[in-house]
């Protein structure tokens, strides 16, 4: 694309724009049930218009800028009391999960380093934990130590500590873990990591705020936060189940020591004194503000309905899973998330399913192994599982008929 020689009209420019979105999934309808989130147009707008109000601020510098200082510790403050990190909880807001949980890795990394002069530090996880941990580990030089998950798909502690040596700097569990959508046994990850006197991050991107409110809307809720002695950090995303714009997570820690190893300071230039908190330098206030008002709209009262919904969906889905005798979900759903493969792979691609849906406007993720579609069932589903229903049978008997292979595709992509 070359740029026009002269500039266009305002309205010339967001009319194309618009036109660009023509073929994307229709998320807004509750038609993506992966990568956006809606819980409703009220509270998309109030996002949008708190994020247009900030997105030229810069959050590099918040003497610059106190009104971002302020807003990043009213939001970090309020995920402390949703994970019950107490009064020494420390947090910084980041840009998303994959931000966070690089963080954790880089802070373990350092932690291990600077207290034990660890020097080829490897980190222990279940292979159900996200892809980030893979990406941390690669970026900043760690061994990745994955280790087989139970039949229930949850992570296998004992096994987990086998993998552990005197170079392991940190230990990971997630509440719930992506792929299948069940919580690991944090107590025991975390008692195992406490143990050794090494870092334990609980991956709560998914689940850090539905969790929060499952358990007082009277679901049991196996523990899961620093309530749990030994978690040293969390990651929580605000994107995904706190409805707000893109580019918001928080990654809190214990204490703020343990914090102290993921920030970045240097004079090593001819530019003066540099720290940032993150992996940014620059930092757009947008997503903050956004978060900020979406959290002070919705309020407290206002997470406990929506994430009624979004559980309520998620159960009436299940449900429909388990009666679709074509279909067998991976696990019971422990929050928002589950995912079904094929009774019999042979006679039904999942993958090709996840065609026919697309075809008819559903976008859902596919995943492997094994061969599985996963749902992110959030508060905008609530009302549209019937129809989902009725085009995910129509979708199966196409397959039957036709025969068709799909492909796996991808999570991410690289283009
Ligand atoms: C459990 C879990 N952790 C981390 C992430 C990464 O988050 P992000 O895509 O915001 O970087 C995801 C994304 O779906 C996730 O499900």
């Amino acid at each position: 694309m070359s740029l026009p020689a002269h500039g266009l009209g305002r309205d010339d420019v967001l009319a194309q724009l618009d036109a660009f979105k023509t073929n994307d999934v229709r998320w807004r309808e509750g038609r993506a049930f992966t990568l956006a989130y809606s819980a409703g147009d009220d509270v998309v707008a109030i996002a949008e218009a708190a994020y247009a109000r900030f997105a030229t601020e810069n959050a590099l510098n918040t003497d610059a800028f106190p009104s971002l200082r302020r807003i990043q510790a009213e939001v970090v403050a309020a995920v402390a009391e949703w994970l019950q990190a107490g009064d020494t909880g420390a947090g910084f807001m980041t840009s998303g999960g994959t931000e966070s949980i690089l963080l954790a890795v880089k802070g373990a990394r350092e932690r291990g380093r600077k207290e034990r002069g660890i020097t080829a530090p490897n980190v222990v996880l279940p292979t159900s934990a996200h892809a980030a941990f893979e990406k941390g580990c690669y970026y900043f030089g760690l061994e990745s130590r994955r280790v087989p998950v139970r039949a229930d798909w949850r992570a296998d502690v004992a096994a987990m500590e086998a993998a552990i040596d005197e170079n392991t700097v940190l230990v990971v569990g997630s509440a719930p873990q992506y792929p299948q959508g069940v919580i690991d046994p944090i107590e025991a990850i975390a008692a195992i990591a406490a143990a050794r006197d090494v870092n334990c991050h609980v991956d709560g991107c998914m689940g850090g705020v539905v969790l929060a409110y499952l358990g007082r809307l009277g679901h049991k809720i196996p523990p899961w936060n620093f309530a749990v002695p030994g978690v040293t950090s969390m990651s929580v995303d605000l994107h995904k189940f706190g409805y707000t714009s893109k580019g918001a997570s928080v990654i809190m820690y214990r204490d703020k020591k343990l914090r102290s190893y993921q920030t970045y300071a240097t004079d090593n230039w001819l530019g003066g004194a540099y720290g940032s908190s993150g992996v940014l330098g620059t930092k757009g206030g947008g997503a903050m503000a956004a978060a900020w008002a979406v959290m002070h709209y919705l309020g407290d009262d206002g997470y406990l309905r929506v994430t009624a919904a979004a559980r309520r969906a998620c159960e009436e889905l299940a449900a429909v899973i388990d009666a679709t005798p074509e279909l067998t979900l991976r696990a019971q759903p422990d929050t928002t998330l589950l995912a079904f493969g094929a009774s019999d792979p042979e006679t039904l691609d999942v993958y090709a399913v996840a065609d026919a849906l697309w075809r008819r406007g559903w976008y859902v993720d596919r995943q492997g192994p094994p061969p599985s579609l996963h749902c992110t069932v959030n508060a905008v589903h609530d009302g549209k599982i019937a129809a989902f229903t009725d085009d995910l049978r129509a979708a199966i008997a196409e397959v039957k008929t036709t025969n068709a292979a799909g492909a796996l595709g991808a999570y991410g992509t690289v283009e």
